[in-house]
């Protein structure tokens, strides 16, 4: 197995982005919103945001919100390379027309474009953390709808016991593809209850804006309890099947990035801490929370695993 020949999360924080491309996007920003229209063409045909969505009171973030410049040009998408500031390559992924393969043990499988299935849902925004496993962390408003509501649509055969995520593998737009040593596509899995918990997100919008393609346009999964290398990007098939399923960071490095991956400050990633974190946008560094926090909504689902390497 090929086990980081790219030692890609070790140079996570000395690659933050330069001012000027973050002035620049402002500046892009600001030009765009003169123009009336949807920033960077990846972004055309993205899903609408609708207005006048308010957070739902029931996640709160308990801290300040990160700043949206910092959130949409520092991000990580190996597809694009594995820098950080992927965010203008990435606006070269299409993203309409768009469609998702629902696959595997399920009633009838289907391809269901992006458009239907939104109208299949009801979107709502919610306020919440993420925890990269490097160790730096955002607080974002993400605009989606509940995963579970997903799996109502899907219908899943009862053997059905793991959802697969598959993402966008694009030679064309993707110069992370050349790096033919990396296992793509992306693709990362849950199980069945995990999905079904409220807060799995498919998120579709963030700061009330399509979802930029950098962020995972036009739609990524945000699982906030775990490392965020499980908020799969650019999602384009969902497959439920009865055996586990090995992930993309699982496959380079099975030791290091697992397949429950839930947050805890008391269980050391082999090379670093995860006692605390770095909000995004300055130096602060601030305790890391089991589960980063959201204990009270996910812990039952591991209370009969207590064999399970569920931190890392
Ligand atoms: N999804 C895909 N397809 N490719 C990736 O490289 N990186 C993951 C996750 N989803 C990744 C991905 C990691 S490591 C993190 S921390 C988050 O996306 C980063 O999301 P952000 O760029 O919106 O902050």
């Amino acid at each position: 197995m090929q086990v980081l020949r790219r030692r890609g999360w070790e140079l996570a924080e000395r690659e933050a982005t330069p001012e000027p491309v973050v002035l620049g996007r402002r500046a892009a920003i600001a030009g765009g919103a003169a123009l009336g229209v949807a920033i960077g063409a990846g972004s055309a045909g993205a899903v609408p945001v609708p207005p006048g969505l308010t957070p739902n009171p029931r996640y709160p973030a308990g801290r300040a919100l990160s700043r949206e410049t910092d959130a949409t040009t520092f991000n990580n998408y190996y597809e694009f390379g594995s820098q950080k500031n992927i965010w203008r390559a990435a606006e070269k992924l299409p993203q309409s027309p768009w469609s998702i393969a629902i696959a595997g043990l399920v009633k009838s499988p289907r391809e269901i474009a992006l458009d239907d299935l939104v109208r299949q849902v009801t979107l709502e925004e919610r306020i919440y953390r993420h925890r990269c496993v490097e160790a730096w962390a955002m607080t974002v408003p993400w605009t989606g709808f509940a995963l579970s509501r997903l799996l109502a649509l899907a219908e899943p055969l009862g053997s059905a016991k793991y959802l697969v995520f598959t993402t966008r593998a694009d030679a064309k737009v993707m110069p992370g593809l050349q790096e033919d040593w990396y296992p793509w596509p992306y693709t990362e899995g849950l199980t069945i209850e995990e999905a079904g918990n409220e807060l799995a997100f498919l998120v579709t919008g963030m700061y009330g804006k399509p979802l930029p393609p950098q962020n995972g346009g036009p739609i990524r999964l945000a699982v906030p309890w775990k490392y965020g290398f499980k908020s799969a990007k650019a999602i384009v098939k969902i497959a439920f099947t009865e055996e586990r399923p090995e992930s993309y960071w699982e496959t380079i490095s099975p030791t290091e990035y697992g397949f429950w991956a839930n947050v805890n400050p008391d269980v050391p990633h082999p090379r670093w801490s995860q006692a605390t974190e770095r909000l995004l946008g300055g130096d602060e560094r601030v305790p890391t929370r089991i589960y980063n926090g959201y204990g009270e909504f996910v812990a039952g689902l591991y209370a009969d695993k207590p064999n399970e390497r569920l931190f890392t």
